[in-house]
Parts: C-alpha cells; sequence; structure tokens
C-alpha cells in the first residue's frame, strides 16, 4: 500500500527521545548461561551487549521507559503533554493486555487531552504507528501524535534457546509528530507499508493470548516463549527490507545511494550490511545501535533515529528512511525530508 501526500497537509517527526533500563547484559555474561562465544555472537550479529529490564521494577515496565523516551521527545519539540492529541504505543509486550500501555503511558506522562491506544505489529511496530499517525495527520483531524516504540522482549525470551536469546533486548524510542502544511519540504514523503500472514510461524510466541493459556504445563515447554526460525527469518529481512527502501526511493524520484540516512530495524548488523549494499549506501549512512542494545523489537529504529539526532549526524533537509521488519510477518518503508 502506498500513501502520497494528496490534501493540504503532511506531518513531521519534530521531536525524538530513547529510554533503555540501565541493567546490562554482555556477550561475555551470557557464555556464562548458554553454549556460546562472545566472538560468535559479534561476528553472526554484531551485538555486543544489550539491556535487560528487572522484573517488578516500576522503572523498567514498558511504559515507563515509553514514558522517558517521549518526555525527551516533547522537550526537543518544545511541546508539552498537554498539546497531545493521539498516542499510538507500538509493542508486542504490553505492560498489561487491559488497560493498554499506552493508556498507562497517558497516565504517567499527564496527556489528559489525548485518546490512545496499542499497535502491534512486532519489531515494524514503531513504522506502523507512525504510519497510522502520519494518515490522522494528514487528514487534518489531528495536530500532534506521540509515536512511541517500546518492548521488553527479554520477557519473553527463552534463555535456554541460544540461537535466539543472544539477540533480543529491551527500550523504548518515541517521536513527536506534527501536522505541518503539504508545502513544507521537511515532512514525511511516503509510506510503504506490507504483512504477510501466511509466514506467522518464522517468529511466533503459542501462549499467552486467547489460543492458549500460560499453564504450568505451557510454562515448562516454554511455549510462552518466542520461537524464531532464525535463517529463515533472515532471508525474508533481507529480501522485504531491501525491496521496501527501493520502492520507497523509486516512488519518489530517488536513485540507489541518493540517501542520506537510512534507520534500519537492528536484528543483525549482517541484514543491515546486506540492505546497504543493495541500496549502494556505505554504513557510514546507516544509523546502527545493535552493537549495544541488540534487536529492541518496535524500539530499534526510534531510539536509533534519535541517537543520530542528539549526535547532530541527522541534518535538517537530509533525506532519511525508516526501514522495518517484524513477526507476522510484517514490513515497511518511511521516507522523509528530515
Ligand atoms: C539467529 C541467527 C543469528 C543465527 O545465525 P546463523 O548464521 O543463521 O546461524 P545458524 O542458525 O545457521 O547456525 C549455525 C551454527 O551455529 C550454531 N549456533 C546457533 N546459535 C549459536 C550461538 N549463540 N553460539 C554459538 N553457536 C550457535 C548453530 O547450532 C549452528 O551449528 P551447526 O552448524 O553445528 O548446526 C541469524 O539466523 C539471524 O539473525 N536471523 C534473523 C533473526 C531475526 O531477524 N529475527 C527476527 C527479527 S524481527
Amino acid at each position: 500500500m502506498i500513501a502520497t501526500n494528496f490534501g493540504p497537509f503532511a506531518s513531521r517527526i519534530t521531536g525524538t527521545g530513547s529510554a533503555f533500563p540501565d541493567q546490562r547484559l554482555t556477550n561475555l555474561e551470557l557464555t556464562k548461561k548458554i553454549d556460546t562465544t562472545d566472538e560468535w555472537i559479534r561476528e553472526r550479529t554484531g551485538i555486543q551487549e544489550r539491556r535487560i529490564a528487572q522484573a517488578g521494577s516500576e522503572a523498567d515496565r514498558n511504559s515507563s521507559l515509553g514514558a522517558r523516551a517521549a518526555l525527551a521527545a516533547l522537550e526537543m519539540a518544545a511541546k508539552t503533554a498537554s498539546d497531545i492529541d493521539l498516542i499510538l504505543y507500538a509493542t508486542c509486550t504490553p505492560d498489561t493486555l487491559i488497560p493498554s500501555t499506552a493508556c498507562w503511558l497517558q497516565k504517567k506522562i499527564g496527556a489528559t487531552k489525548a485518546w490512545a491506544l496499542d499497535v502491534n505489529a512486532a519489531c515494524s511496530g514503531f513504522v506502523f504507528g507512525l504510519a497510522t499517525a502520519d494518515s490522522f495527520l494528514r487528514s487534518g483531524q489531528f495536530k500532534t501524535a506521540l509515536v512511541v516504540g517500546g518492548d521488553i522482549l527479554t520477557s519473553m525470551t527463552n534463555w535456554e534457546d541460544r540461537g535466539s536469546c543472544i539477540l533480543f533486548g529491551d527500550g523504548a524510542g518515541a517521536a513527536i509528530v506534527e501536522r505541518t502544511e503539504a508545502t513544507n519540504p521537511r515532512r514525511i514523503l511516503s509510506v510503504h507499508m506490507g504483512a504477510d500472514g501466511r509466514h506467522w510461524e518464522l517468529f511466533h510466541v503459542q501462549a499467552g493470548g486467547s489460543n492458549m493459556e500460560v499453564t504450568a504445563e505451557v510454562r515448562a515447554k516454554k511455549l510462552d516463549k518466542m520461537e524464531m526460525k532464525g535463517r529463515e527469518m533472515f532471508k525474508v529481512a533481507v529480501r522485504t527490507l531491501g525491496d521496501y527502501a527501493v520502492q520507497a526511493l523509486e516512488s519518489n524520484g530517488l536513485a540507489l545511494g541518493d540517501l542520506d540516512w537510512l534507520v534500519p530495524h537492528q536484528a543483525n548488523l549482517r541484514i543491515i550490511e546486506a540492505v546497504a549494499k543493495r541500496l549502494e549506501l556505505p554504513m557510514e549512512k546507516v544509523l546502527i545501535n545493535i552493537d549495544r542494545y541488540g534487536n529492541t523489537s518496535s524500539a530499534t529504529i526510534p531510539t536509533a533515529l534519535d541517537e543520530g539526532v542528539r549526535k547532530g549526524l541527522v541534518k535538517p533537509g537530509e533525506t532519511v528512511l525508516l526501514d522495518a521488519f517484524g513477526a507476522g510477518v510484517t514490513y515497511g518503508s518511511i521516507l522523509m525530508r528530515w
């Protein structure tokens, strides 16, 4: 599906923020739990360490990390919580199933005017949330949206599965998205999103939803934890990230290599390198944080973007491509002029 500007309005990100739990888990520490090595993890994934939320810690709750990220984004945008019309919280690890994590966050930051809901597209969640916010803002209905991508993937990690547990970490990233004139060059230029539920088996959690209650037996079999077909997921990721990036460039009349910044989902550095190669982009033009945080699901893209913005790498007027894929499978890209 393609959405481009067709009315008087567009939208743009005016503030970003990030938050991570304090506790680090290094590769070396993982070698004490499972049969792996620091060298294998670095070479095969690019990950050196990740952050782990402490179970039961109020500060490390998904919505608490999201609230910290949101407040930082509000400050950058020079807005207050009372300016927010809409909160979209992208997550597949909500604080609670009821109420939504968006409502917990709304309470924490005092955004009393906003309506609030969760978006679940797994690791593509932030990009799906941003695409949804863009649509509402372009319609003219609202002025200011808060989009958060936050996940505590370690709450669903099978620490006995060395093929997956090395990958995941916890965190949250946020963006303030504001309505602007469609003539503003600094805006979201296009949105390309997709999903293919036929590939659900590549990455899923069997229990915990209405399909299967989490009983002691289910827990013993780890059916409430993530199951992933790593090699197959790798191939889908390289293909869809590449295809959706190329579509975004082509539909905007841009050539390969024209990007100033690629902000890809951070699942594996080798996936990112393969996509950059296809786009003919040097790795210096790719915002990376997987080395320090691992795969934080819906938080990877907003936190990597936030880091690039705060370091002064991403400058006004530059062309930035957000490129996501995740369980579902889900995928999509958003091209913007910063
Ligand atoms: C998971 C992943 C890192 C595995 O890397 P890989 O290079 O594909 O490795 P393979 O699964 O082919 O396994 C190669 C060997 O390493 C072993 N291995 C797997 N995990 C290991 C670990 N942590 N430490 C040491 N060896 C490991 C395997 O057992 C296998 O050994 P074998 O050849 O004797 O059977 C990689 O497939 C990946 O990142 N996939 C995509 C993940 C993803 O995108 N997830 C979803 C994001 S939304």
